[in-house]
């Protein structure tokens, strides 16, 4: 019986030495992409593609100029994904993260290690999850939210656009756009 070749499994990171590009390099390799590089500047003819520039609004330009189905999602083995959950493009989560049943999670979004983004939830463009951040069920998110590192945000609640969580908040109500909040319970400092 003759076996067929291994097809290689190849994929272009775009990253800029930061953390996120280590990262991404790292669980690339994990999840068995053998034939890997790792570029500073866009490459036309890469087929499939990650970018993991630490400049979340650079990354976002780059995800939103190519055509998203050269675009993949890192996944760690150890992350939980629903089968009912949704991800769109460039998506990477980390070591034990959650995605729960239902949720709905768009392109560019980063979560780190034990986070969760429960059941139901809505999770908006390029925001970013801390190690242990845990978004309890059907939160909402919108764009270029950041949730600081253990913070948890209470059943229901929205967080608008462009705002951050602090390291361990407990939000338990709505965030309002382009705000920080801070503390338990999570209080606004300033827009
Ligand atoms: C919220 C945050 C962005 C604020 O940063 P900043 O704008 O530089 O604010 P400052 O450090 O000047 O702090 C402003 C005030 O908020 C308080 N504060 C800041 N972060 C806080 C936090 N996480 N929890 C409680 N209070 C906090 C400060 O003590 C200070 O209070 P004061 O005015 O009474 O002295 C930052 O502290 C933070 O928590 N970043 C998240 C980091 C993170 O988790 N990264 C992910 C790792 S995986």
């Amino acid at each position: 019986m003759t076996m067929k070749p291994q097809m290689e499994k190849s994929l272009t990171i775009v990253g800029d030495d930061g953390i996120l590009t280590r990262q991404a390099v790292e669980l690339a390799t994990l999840v068995g992409y053998t034939d890997l590089q790792c570029i500073q500047h866009l490459d036309s003819n890469a087929s499939h593609l990650f970018f993991a520039i630490q400049d979340r609004h650079l990354r976002a330009e780059l995800i939103e100029s190519v055509n998203p189905e050269r675009l993949i999602n890192l996944i760690h083995p150890t992350a939980v994904v629903s089968g009912t959950a949704k991800l769109m493009n460039n998506i990477m989560v980390g070591a034990q993260a959650v995605v729960g049943s239902n949720a709905r999670v768009a392109s560019g979004v980063i979560q780190n290690a034990l986070s969760s983004i429960e059941h139901d939830n809505r999770i908006g463009a390029h925001t970013f999850l801390g190690t242990g951040a845990i978004l309890c069920g059907n939160v909402s998110t919108g764009e270029f939210v950041f949730v600081g590192g253990g913070a948890t945000v209470k059943p229901g609640v929205t967080i608008g656009a462009h705002t951050t969580i602090g390291t361990g908040a407990v939000l338990i109500k709505d965030a309002l756009d382009n705000s920080t909040y801070v503390g338990n319970p999570a209080r606004a400092i300033g827009r």
